[in-house]
């Protein structure tokens, strides 16, 4: 097979632009494109001018997302007419796993299409596409050969990640919430084996990396054979990582409620490296549009859920993700929806307008909710999710919190990181630097934000 693609006509490095949609399993997968194309002598720059390859690693969960995808191949056409044709097009992600060749037919730019299950293919795929001139599409589904053929990536081989980085350990879902594609567009549920995690994870601390983010649609739902041969779910799982030097935090995301088992709650109140911080989706807080969802939660299973974990680690933060105007949804469930969010008290959350997905069951359901109604229900659970994030900042001003220096911030000398609770803060950092921990204490809040300012600097 030609190794053509592995550097241009001219002897200069070859480039590629991954432009990247959605979730943070996204990011994850795209730094992974990134480091196997480095392996054929691609580099990765920040901009699709004169870029070799441009990759577009797409969401489908909701349209507006997917959307989006056929508006910049529209752009990119007149960039590639620029280039003479020169530049490849390739379509990555829950799009392409999605629409697979409708793509091709709907955008002809288009070289290479290729699902999330796929790309460690990416580099014979590429060849593929050279060869024959036409263009791939590949959209098969063997979650396991992928991470199978991906190697840790370690050292110079391993794209920059900065203090803080995504390690996707579990794929897929089993769920089918009738709203959802994530179960035909990531297929079932597959977790990676421990040991290739707890490699995985060190190789990042070594290159530098102080908090580590587990991905996963189900993160949660994580369990495998553990290093000493037992059965481990993902309490197990941040007790073992957390026992690497060097690496001070861990978070989790996305987590479903129905997968919250003693030891991870447990975890939380005896794991001091896993922070305080849990994105819990709820969806709705009426039982009847949670079982048209498909959730297999109530309201009060939900609630109690919630009690548990702030039984286990009081201070912890709560986020959640809602969907208003699932079909049939009255002003009575949404009235319920509030009445959860009052009950819970939300540090942070993501809201949607409900949105139907093609092949998903409630797309089909009686009942669509009028789109004025939808935008009428959103903005309310908005302005009181606002709020609540509002008052949660509020309260952290006067305390003392670890941050870890991330990047450099807006002004001269300053730094911002990360609480213990994923809020931003922005400080004077002095002689500190990126990749430290300091205390701070918080002196005031801005819209997205915490300032503060050292103490025993
Ligand atoms: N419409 C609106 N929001 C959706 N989500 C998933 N599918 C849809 C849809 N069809 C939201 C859910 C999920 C988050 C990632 O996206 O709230 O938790
Ligand atoms: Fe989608 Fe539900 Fe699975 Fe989450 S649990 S990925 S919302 S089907």
């Amino acid at each position: 097979m030609s190794t053509a693609s592995a550097a241009g006509t001219d002897g200069n490095q070859r480039k590629v632009f991954i432009k990247t949609y959605g979730c943070q399993m996204n990011v994850y997968d795209s730094q992974r494109m990134g480091e196997v194309l480095g392996g054929r002598g691609y580099a990765v720059t920040d901009t699709a001018y004169g870029a070799d390859l441009v990759i577009l690693n797409t969401c489908h969960i909701r349209e507006k997302a997917a959307e989006k995808v056929y508006s910049e191949l529209g752009r990119l056409r007149l960039m590639k007419d620029q280039a003479g044709g020169a530049m490849k097009i390739a379509v990555a992600g829950c799009v392409a796993q999605a629409e697979g060749e409708e793509i091709v037919r709907r955008a002809p730019v288009v070289d290479l299409v290729f699902g999330p299950q796929t790309y460690h293919r990416l580099p014979e795929l590429l060849d593929e596409q050279a060869e024959t001139g036409s263009a791939v599409v590949e959209t098969e589904f063997p979650a396991d050969e992928k991470f199978d053929a991906l190697d840790a990536p370690a050292g110079a081989k391993m794209l920059k990640r900065g203090v803080a980085a995504f390690l996707t350990v579990q794929e897929g879902c089993d769920k089918f919430c009738t709203f959802c594609v994530v179960p035909y567009t990531r297929g079932a549920e597959f977790s990676r084996p421990a040991q290739r995690i707890v490699a995985e994870a060190r190789q990042l601390v070594d290159a530098g990396v102080r908090e580590i983010t587990l991905l996963g649609q189900n993160v949660n739902g994580w369990h495998g054979e553990g290093l000493d041969g037992g059965s481990w779910t993902l309490g197990h799982l941040l007790d073992e990582l957390s026992a690497i030097d060097g690496l001070e935090r861990l978070r989790y995301t996305t987590s479903h409620p129905r997968d919250m088992d003693d030891a991870l709650i447990a975890a939380h109140g005896s794991n001091p490296k896993v922070m305080p911080y849990l994105h819990l989706p709820v969806q709705s807080g009426s039982d009847r549009i949670l079982k048209a969802m498909n959730r297999k939660h109530t309201a009060r299973s939900y609630n109690d859920l919630v009690a548990r974990i702030r039984a286990a680690r009081p201070d912890i933060a709560m986020s959640s993700d809602f969907i208003v105007g699932f079909p049939g949804e009255t002003d009575d469930d949404f009235e319920a929806t509030m009445q959860l969010v009052r009950g819970v008290t939300y540090a942070q959350a993501f809201s949607f307008k409900y949105s139907p997905r093609p092949g998903t069951p409630a797309a089909g359901h009686y009942g669509q909710v009028p789109e004025d109604v939808k935008s009428d229900r959103l903005a309310r659970l908005q302005a009181l999710l606002g709020a609540q994030q509002a008052d949660f900042n509020n309260a952290c001003v006067g305390r003392t919190l670890d941050v870890l220096l991330e990047k450099p911030g807006r002004k001269a000398g300053q730094l911002v990181g990360r609480s213990p609770y994923l809020q931003s803060v922005f400080l004077e950092a002095g002689h500190r630097s990126i990749g430290e921990t300091v205390r701070v204490e918080i002196t005031g809040t801005g819209p997205n934000s915490l300032t503060g300012h050292m103490v025993d600097a």
